[in-house]
Formats: structure tokens, sequence, C-alpha cells
């Protein structure tokens, strides 16, 4: 079910002389889609393509802070949707707890606010959450924390619109610790990125459009004899540089330049099962994921 373009034997070559201990993962809503959590911009199931009911400026208002200042409702609205169900962890997120497990990963940076990196059980140490958590939330005006229950309740038991703060002197609207267009991404994005693409020595790319700065720069900034391993169901990154042989940038010129990316076009779980199968880690995975 994927096809692979690229020097992915080079990749692999990498990981069986055990000389990587620095792999970076970066993953997007594409990893959860498979958990049945929508990503942004797939045409037709994408959460882009589906908000007309909310009458917003643009799709992405819900997701801004300018507008969700002015009017909350939508956000929670499409949070109240997003809740009702339990996710579970997908092929794609045990793999990368494998990794942690084989001691190899040095950092996975999710754009993803939905928590199943922690749910597979990789360590609060080796996960940046770039976007944020709707695991925890906090009051707008007094900062208190409440939880995922709690937030739960609020929406779908009591069915409010909008939560506010427990504290009756205070009544803040309350907000799950998601970062909206407009405001920073966190210190810990911040530090870490920098660092960690630094040192990194295999870069995996899943699962993510690579549209929303600053973290689709990321990628440009590994060691230059980095490999890079995109593993997507439709081509992305070439505005980034990715360059491998077959995307449409490739051609003679850019040729010396395409000896490191390799693309696993198809479905996220599909192109990590293939990379533990040929890591001889097939096993461990399915022993991970409890098959
Ligand atoms: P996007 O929806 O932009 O991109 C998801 C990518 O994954 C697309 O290229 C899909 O084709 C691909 N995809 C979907 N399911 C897949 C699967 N099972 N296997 C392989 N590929 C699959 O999502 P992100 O790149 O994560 O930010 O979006 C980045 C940010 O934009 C989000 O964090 C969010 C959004 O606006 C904020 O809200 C701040």
């Amino acid at each position: 079910n994927i096809i692979v373009s690229g020097p992915i034997h080079m990749a692999l070559d990498y990981f069986n002389g055990q000389k990587l201990n620095k792999i970076v993962t970066i993953g997007g809503a594409g990893i959860s889609t498979a958990a049945n959590i929508p990503d942004f911009r797939s045409p037709d199931s994408g959460l882009y393509s589906k908000l007309e009911k909310y009458d917003l400026p643009t799709p992405q208002s819900v997701f801004e802070k300018e507008y969700f200042d002015k009017n909350p409702k939508p956000f929670f609205a499409l949070l109240k949707e997003v809740l009702r169900y339990d996710y579970r962890p997908t092929t794609t997120h045990y793999f990368i707890r494998l990794l942690e497990d084989k001691g190899v990963l040095l950092r996975h940076f999710t754009q993803n606010v939905d928590g199943l990196e922690r749910m597979a059980g990789l360590t609060n140490d080796r996960i940046v959450e770039a976007h944020g958590t709707i695991h925890v939330s906090h009051c707008t005006k007094c900062q208190a924390q409440f939880s995922l229950g709690w937030l739960r309740d609020q929406l779908l038991v009591r069915r409010h619109s909008i939560p506010y703060c427990d504290d009756k002197n205070c009544k803040g609207i309350v907000r799950p610790n998601v970062v909206l267009f407009g405001e920073p991404l966190g210190t810990q994005f911040m530090a870490r990125s920098s660092e960690d693409i630094k040192e990194c020595d295999l870069l995996i790319i899943m699962g993510t459009s690579l549209t929303v700065e600053p973290f689709a720069s990321m990628i440009k900034h590994v060691p230059k004899t980095c490999p890079r391993i995109v593993i997507n169901d439709t081509p992305v990154g070439e505005h980034l540089g990715i360059i491998y042989e077959g995307s449409k940038r490739y051609n003679r010129t850019v040729r010396k330049n395409a000896w490191r990316d390799v693309f696993i076009r198809g479905k996220c779980d599909d192109g990590v099962t293939h990379l533990a199968r040929q890591l001889k880690w097939a096993k461990d995975l399915e022993r991970l994921i409890g098959l």
C-alpha cells in the first residue's frame, strides 16, 4: 500500500549500523486520522472543509485568538464534537514509542493536541507538544487549571456552550491549553526545536502538510548530512526543500541535493509498519500495540 521513492536503504543502513541515537520525529494530524480524528486540510475529510455551519469568516478563524476573543462559541462547539469520542493511539504512535524504547529517539515534536503520544506511553521528556494539549485547560482570567474530565463534563454532560471558571468571583472562560493562531508557541518548543534539530541524525516527518510556521521550517535546519524520511499520503515539503526522485522539482540540477530525502507515499501506519519490518522490529511493534 506504499510507494517508496529515494534512498531508503541509506537511512535503514544507518539504523542497522546502530549509528543512530538521535532520531527526531515530527508529527501532524495525519498520524491520528486512523484513530478517527480528522486532519485539517484533506479536501473532503479535513476539519477545514466541514465548518460551514459555524458561519466563520474563514475556516481557520475557529483557531484564531482574535476571533476566539470575540466569539468563542464555534471553538467550543467544535471541541464538543471532538470530545464526544474516546480515541486510541495508532500504529504510528506506537512506532514512535518503539523508537524511544530502543533508545534511539531524541525527541518527538507534534503539532497535535490529542495527547495520543502520551497515551502510547512516550515519556514526558521525549515529547514536545508544540501546539499544546487538550488534556489540561486553564481559566483565561485567574489561570486556575482544569482537567479534561472537567471540560468533558461541562460541555457534554452539562451541555454548556462555553465553560466558565468554578470560582464564583472569577467566572473567566476556561479553555484547553492549546496554541491558537496569533499566540506564541511554548518556550519548550523554542528551546528544544533549535537544540535538537542541530543534533538530529535522522528526521522522520509523518502526517503533516508542513504548512504551519514556525513548526514546518524546523525541518530545514537538520545537519546537511541528516537523512529525512517523509511518510504521507500526498507529497509534502517540496516548498521547504525536500527533494526525492519522482517529485515535481526533481531534475538533473537538483539531483545532487536529492540523495538524502525519502518519500514513503501512503498511510502513516503502513509506512511505519514497513520501516519496522525492514528493521526487524515488527514483532516488537506488534507487542506494543497489543496484537
Ligand atoms: P494537515 O491537515 O494540514 O495535514 C495533514 C497531512 O496528513 C495531509 O498532507 C494529509 O494528506 C496527510 N494525511 C492524513 N491522513 C493520513 C494518513 N493516515 N497517512 C498519511 N498521511 C495522512 O495537518 P497538520 O499538518 O497537522 O494548528 O496541520 C498543522 C496545523 O494546522 C495544526 O496543528 C493546526 C492547523 O491549523 C493550529 O490549530 C494552531
